[in-house]
C-alpha cells in the first residue's frame, strides 16, 4: 500500500456542480482505503462490478421517483452511480471515506456530476454527514460488514436511523454467513437477513432478500446476502 495518495481536497472538490464536501476527520482510514484504489487499477479490485446488478435492479423495484434522494454509502468507485444516472435518477449522493475512490466516479461521469453530491466522510464518526438531509434510499454494498466493533455498528445504525425518511428504503448487501472473513486486508463481520433485521429493529420491514454469488474480476466467488427493507415506523 502507498503511504500517501492524492487526497488534495481542492482537487477532489473542484469539479462538481451538485456539490462536494470533505471532512477533516477521515484521514488515516481514508488514506488506507485510498491506497487500495490507487495501488492498482480500481477495475481489478475484489468488489468492482462492470454492471452494478443486483443493486440497480433493487433500486428500480422500489419505484421511487426519479428525483428521489438516493444515498450510496461507502460508494467507492462504483458503477452504480453511472447506471442510476443512465436511468434518469437526478438526486444522488455518493459518500466514501476515501476521496480517491470517489474521484474515479467523477472522472467517469463528467458533466453529469450536476446530479451527484460527493461527501467524503466517515460513516461511523460522521461530521459532515450529520448535516445530511433525509434520504429516500440508503444503499450499502460491502461497507457495513467492515464495522466489526459494536460501537461502530451502533454509530452506523444511529446515522441510518436519523437519515432514512419514513417509508424510505434501506438496501444492505453484505458478505453472507458463508462469505469470506477478510476483505481488502481487513476482517469483516458476516450477516444473514435475520441479523440485519435485528440491527435495524422493528421500524423496518423486510421486503426482499436473497443470496448472491458475486464473481470477482479474478474469477473468484464472494458470497453476499442482499436485503431490501422499508421504514414503516419512526
Ligand atoms: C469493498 S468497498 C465497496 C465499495 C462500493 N460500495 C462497491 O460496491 O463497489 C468498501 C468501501 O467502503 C469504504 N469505507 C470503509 N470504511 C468506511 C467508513 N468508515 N466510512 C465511509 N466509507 C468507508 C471504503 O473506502 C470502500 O470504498
Amino acid at each position: 500500500m502507498k503511504d500517501t495518495c492524492n487526497t488534495n481536497k481542492e482537487e477532489s472538490c473542484s469539479i462538481t456542480d451538485k456539490g462536494c464536501r470533505t471532512s477533516n476527520s477521515t484521514e488515516n482510514l481514508g488514506e488506507y482505503w485510498c491506497g487500495k484504489y490507487t495501488d492498482v487499477d480500481y477495475k481489478t479490485l475484489g468488489w468492482y462490478e462492470e454492471e452494478s446488478t443486483p443493486s440497480i435492479d433493487i433500486i428500480v423495484e422500489t419505484k421511487v421517483a426519479k428525483n428521489a434522494v438516493i444515498f450510496n454509502v461507502g460508494a467507492g468507485s462504483t458503477t452504480l452511480i453511472d447506471s442510476l444516472l443512465e436511468k434518469g435518477y437526478t438526486n444522488l449522493i455518493a459518500n466514501d471515506i476515501s476521496s480517491c475512490a470517489l474521484n474515479n466516479i467523477k472522472k467517469r461521469i463528467g458533466e453529469k456530476q450536476k446530479n451527484v453530491e460527493f461527501i467524503t466522510d466517515d460513516l461511523v464518526k460522521p461530521t459532515l454527514l450529520n448535516d445530511l438531509q433525509q434520504v429516500d434510499i440508503w444503499n450499502d454494498r460491502a461497507v457495513m460488514h467492515f464495522f466489526i466493533d459494536e460501537k461502530d455498528q451502533d454509530n452506523y445504525f444511529n446515522l441510518l436511523n436519523q437519515k432514512v425518511k419514513k417509508n424510505g428504503f434501506v438496501i444492505l448487501s453484505e458478505f453472507n454467513l458463508e462469505g469470506a472473513t477478510m476483505c481488502s486486508g481487513l476482517p469483516v463481520k458476516r450477516y444473514n437477513t435475520e441479523m440485519l433485521q435485528e440491527k435495524l429493529g422493528a421500524n423496518y420491514k423486510l421486503l426482499k432478500d436473497f443470496n448472491h454469488d458475486y464473481k470477482m474480476p479474478n474469477g473468484e466467488i464472494r458470497k453476499y446476502v442482499y436485503t431490501l427493507f422499508q421504514r414503516i415506523g419512526l
